[in-house]
């Protein structure tokens, strides 16, 4: 089985993050979201991955590489434009061939292992598999209406949706899908869905199988589902002590610290992962809190946060709650009176103080 992983798309700019970044890559819990699926599929057994790339195609390949970190093999497969997730799947006929391959949205975050999926697909062979899950918002999302545990109907973004059951982003095909894909007119909004090429199966009569699944996170682009991605991945880091802690400062629950990074006189209480070549002092750092690489607390206490990398936050004068900081973010107070705070924030920054 083979792997295709979808991080094309266009070029957007999370907002309220300042900069412009390919939003596969987007740090959770100091990790790129795309990661996360990478490993899931390698884990399952899958070494042969084709990731379509789209406008932010460099950035994509400079930050995965040739897949060797994993012990897997990458295809980068351009595709000239976002016409769609069939159209992706088309793009990459030719490296596909006729094998059977998983197809993992690479803004899509799955708590579940993939490999127990992977397993199912190949005893019962069914045409495709996919994976729902139930959402607040399904006209947001491609919708599955079911009978008993049968999947009869699929539409993609719903105006009037038949069930709460969204499609989460990870498919299993065989070669069929092809087929369906190759008769495909685009949809209303222009694009060659994958979910009428899913629908299409159904209607040949062909077997579609489903599982519901939890734990999902689609990347949304605000503060409070970023924040919420954390927390579904802390909850399950593994703990690490990598860098040094010196005799004054408290480690609690479930803490990953990378190399590199020093603590001194703070106390840190998981989860929490905390980056390389950091340095915490005299801080708290609370539950939920994932700070990445090269960045500097002094002074300072945050909890259920993201600081992503080469920050620098120094005795900022209350305590840092629900926050997304941006790369190379400063914050500190002069701590003389009249207290003052000095903030150097990017475009679209958002602060709010009591
Ligand atoms: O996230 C789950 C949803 O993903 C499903 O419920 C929908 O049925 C499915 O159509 C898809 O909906 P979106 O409209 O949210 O997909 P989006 O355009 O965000 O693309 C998903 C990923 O695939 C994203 O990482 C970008 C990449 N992509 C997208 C298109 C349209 C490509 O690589 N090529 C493309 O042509």
């Amino acid at each position: 089985m083979k792997a295709l992983i979808l991080a094309g798309g266009k070029g957007t700019r999370l907002r309220p993050i300042t900069f412009s970044m390919a939003k596969q890559l987007v740090p959770v819990a100091n990790k790129p979201v795309i990661e996360y699926g990478i490993e899931s599929i390698v884990h399952a057994g899958i070494r042969d991955f084709g990731i379509i790339v789209g406008d932010t195609a460099k950035e994509v390949e400079g930050a995965l590489g040739d897949g060797s970190r994993w012990g897997a093999r990458f295809t980068y497969i351009p595709q000239p434009e976002p016409l769609g997730l069939a159209h992706a799947v088309a793009t990459a006929r030719g490296y596909l061939a006729e094998d059977d391959f998983i197809m993992y949205l690479g803004d899509n975050l799955i708590k579940t292992d993939v490999a127990e999926f992977v397993r199912e697909f190949e005893r019962h062979r069914p045409a495709a598999m996919i994976l729902l899950t139930p959402v607040p918002n399904p006209s947001e999302f491609g919708v599955a209406e079911m009978e008993g545990d049968r999947v009869v109907r699929l539409e993609e973004k719903p105006k009037h949706p038949k069930s709460n059951l969204a499609l989460v982003g990870v498919y299993l095909f065989d070669r069929r899908i092809h087929q369906s894909i190759e008769t495909l007119k685009p949809s209303w909004r222009g694009e060659y869905e994958i979910t009428d090429a899913i629908q299409g199966l159904i209607e040949r009569g062909l077997e579609v199988r489903s599982h519901v699944v939890r734990g999902w996170w689609k990347d949304t682009g605000t503060v409070d589902a970023m924040l919420e991605a954390n927390r579904l991945l802390l909850e399950d880091i593994e703990p690490s002590i990598q860098g040094s802690v010196d005799g004054s400062s408290r480690i609690e629950g479930r803490v990953s610290l990378g190399e590199g990074t020093v603590v001194e006189g703070s106390t840190v209480r998981g989860p929490v992962a905390i980056g390389r070549n950091c340095v915490i002092r005299d801080s708290y750092i609370g539950p939920f809190t994932a700070i990445a690489d090269n960045t500097q607390v002094i002074g300072t206490e945050i909890e259920n946060s993201i600081v992503l990398q080469d920050s620098k936050l120094a005795r900022v004068p209350s305590r840092i709650e629900g926050s997304l900081l941006g790369r190379g973010v400063s914050g500190s107070s002069e701590g003389r009176v009249p207290r003052s705070l000095r903030i150097v924030m990017g475009d679209s920054s958002s602060l709010s103080l009591p």
